[in-house]
């Protein structure tokens, strides 16, 4: 979108006259990216900017971002493959629908939790590619004991899976211990059962895993499996910010 008057971003997006767009400006009631702005022919790109009045982001509306708790046995993928099982896509209410949504990174069958749903290409794929370093938070329930300190090491250095594909460095910490230990992985990269693949080469096996986090977003938990909801700008910016660890 190409910029323009803050003035008229508002009284289009806001449904507002262009005077009372100007009244919210001069009150000090807008700001842009976090920023006030009372000046009407500041510019602004309301695809790429964060404009808010009293707070509250204005939505571009031109493109939308769905996140759902994925349940198992639902594929990452917009249409289905013919072999009976439902795609994410096709759990977006219909208040939500658009043509063109597609998940933006995959989570497998089995695995549950936070799965982006968008008509932005452009965004998913500034999001998934690794260069961007937009890290994705996992919770990971092991079948078998964990030695966390090796993990750790074997992460931090990049692992090399038994196809002799180098991984990029990843974190791994505990949450609770035990017979049946649950970690949480950070991943800078979305390869192939990457995180079976690596617990594998340490010689253990997941039983489950939930993605908790994108970016800097977490999973909503009130939201419930296999529900979605409209992510706000703000939580859509929050997607390219850093985790808290
Ligand atoms: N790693 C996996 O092995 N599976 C997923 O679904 C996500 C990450």
């Amino acid at each position: 979108m190409p910029l323009e008057r803050i003035d008229k971003i508002i009284a289009s997006q806001g449904e507002l006259s262009r005077s009372d767009a100007k009244k919210l400006l001069s009150d000090g009631a807008v700001a842009v990216n976090g920023k006030q702005v009372r000046d009407c022919s500041f510019k602004a790109d309301i695809d790429a900017d964060i404009v808010c009045i009293h707070g509250k982001p204005l939505r571009s509306g031109k493109y939308i971002y769905i996140m759902l708790n994925k349940p198992t046995g639902v594929v990452s993928a917009s249409r289905s493959s013919g072999k009976g099982e439902k795609t994410v896509v096709e759990l977006v209410p219909r208040s939500m629908k658009r043509s063109g949504l597609f998940p933006a990174g995959r989570l497998d069958s089995d695995s549950t939790g936070f799965v982006l749903i968008t008509d932005d290409g452009e965004f998913a794929h500034r999001i998934l590619s690794p260069s961007n370093h937009v890290e994705k938070t996992y919770e990971v329930t092991l079948s078998h004991q964990a030695d966390i300190e090796r993990y750790t090491e074997a992460f931090s250095k990049g692992l090399v899976l038994s196809d002799g594909t180098r991984l990029l460095s990843a974190d791994v910490r505990m949450l609770s211990d035990g017979e049946r230990p649950v970690l949480e992985v950070v991943l800078r990269e979305g390869r192939y059962h990457q995180i079976k693949r690596m617990f594998a080469a340490l010689g253990n096996h997941v039983e489950a895993l939930r993605r908790t986090k994108i970016g800097g977003l977490e999973l909503d938990a009130a939201l419930p499996e296999g529900e979605c909801r409209e992510l706000t700008a703000e939580e859509v910016s929050e997607i390219t910010q850093k985790p808290n660890w």
